[in-house]
């Protein structure tokens, strides 16, 4: 096993930059998950761990050594993708085999890995079959077994769960999760999902156009997101982000259609200041006019059974803010048109419209 070590990497293709200035240490034993949009160079990043990627600028250390010009081989690592490709006419054995025969360990060796790491996946009863007659997710943890049987000091994954239906996915999720216990190999994960991304990390790295926007527990990001794109990217739906400002005596946000949301304490250090301020849908609660901080208009409800998303605009008509909360189905039934809402202090957060940063107030 092995520490894994970012030091400010950046990486161009000619000239267009795709990772600008990254740095993480990835302790011994860590499953940290790299999380972001599609595009925004979390594949780059994972093949320059890899090796299978030249670094542009910057340092990549694995156990310690730096690694940026030592080839994959040499690396200790070991990749499993999205198109975990195995090979049709060889045997679930000969698959998870292939790469010790070509690395020349005996037969009595691979013959131990091979049944260890199908034991672990529960593979054993499978080792006589071909693919074909496997089910996507037994192909996916057959590609994990040719991953673990090299036993190597760290796992790089570039979503391996992508291809599988949604249930296989979550059943997919608990067992990478119980693998990495028992084995407690340093493991780096990139996903596009952010629930995967939650359920997932020790650690995760929130990605945006090649740039770290946040570093954290999974709880932290959640509850203290460092950017609006973190607020935006990680819950679901998106939290909610009034544009405003902090007027009188720092107890009311006001928007541009003169709607007002009064605000759970007092924030006199940003009175008379541009904000945003983000609640998320599932910290409002229905309450009554009196103790009411914000009253959107409701125009849309899904249902979806325990709760309902009630969807709806701050300042009366369409040209508002736009607003989703999750509620109790029947608090989503009850109300029709104007809804009084509230939130605990503890859900109130605010950004810098400008740059995008959370402000600590
Ligand atoms: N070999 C390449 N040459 C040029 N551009 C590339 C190459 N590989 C990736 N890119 C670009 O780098 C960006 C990040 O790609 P990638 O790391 O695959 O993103 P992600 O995995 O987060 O979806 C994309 O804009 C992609 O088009
Ligand atoms: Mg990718």
């Amino acid at each position: 096993m092995a520490a894994v070590s970012i030091r400010n990497v950046y990486k161009s293709f000619g000239p267009v930059k795709v990772i600008q200035g990254i740095s993480m240490e990835v302790a011994d034993g860590e499953f940290v998950v790299m999380v972001g949009p599609s595009g925004c160079g979390k594949s780059t990043l994972l093949r320059m761990i890899a090796g299978l990627e030249s670094i542009s600028s910057g340092d990549i250390a694995i156990g310690g050594r730096v690694v940026n010009r030592v080839e994959p081989k040499d690396r200790d690592i070991a990749m499993v993708f999205q198109n975990y490709a195995l090979y049709p006419h060889k045997s679930v054995y000969d698959n998870m085999a292939y790469g010790l025969k070509i690395r020349g360990l005996p037969k009595d060796k691979i013959e131990e890995l091979v049944q260890r790491a199908a034991a672990t996946l529960e593979l054993s009863a499978l080792l006589q079959r071909a693919p074909r007659e496997l089910s996507g997710g037994q192909r996916q943890r057959v590609a994990m077994g040719r991953a673990i049987v090299r036993q190597p000091a760290v796992f790089l994954f570039d979503e391996p769960l992508s291809n599988l239906d949604a249930k296989l996915r979550v059943q997919m999720r608990a067992e990478l999760q119980a693998l990495h216990r028992r084995l407690g190999t340093t493991t780096l994960y990139v996903t596009h999902d952010q629930v995967e991304a939650m359920t997932l990390a020790q650690r995760m790295l929130v990605m945006n156009q090649g740039r770290a926007e946040q570093i954290g527990a999974p709880l932290e990001v959640y509850t203290r997101p460092a950017t609006t794109f973190v607020a935006g990217f990680i819950g679901s739906p998106p939290m909610n982000l009034i544009p405003g400002r902090i007027e009188a005596d720092g107890t009311a946000l006001v928007t541009e259609e003169q709607a007002q949301v009064r605000l759970p304490r007092s924030i006199a250090s940003l009175v008379g200041r541009d904000v945003l301020l983000g609640v998320r849908p599932e910290h409002l609660e229905a309450c009554d006019e009196a103790s009411a901080l914000l009253t959107p208009m409701i125009n849309f409800v899904e249902l979806l059974g325990s709760d309902s998303l009630v969807y709806g605009y701050l300042g009366g008509d369409k040209r508002g803010v736009r607003l989703a909360a999750r509620l109790h189905a029947t608090s989503a039934q009850a109300h029709d048109g104007a809804l009084p809402l509230r939130f605990e202090e503890q859900h109130m957060h605010l950004f810098d419209p400008a740059s995008g940063l959370r402000l600590e107030a």
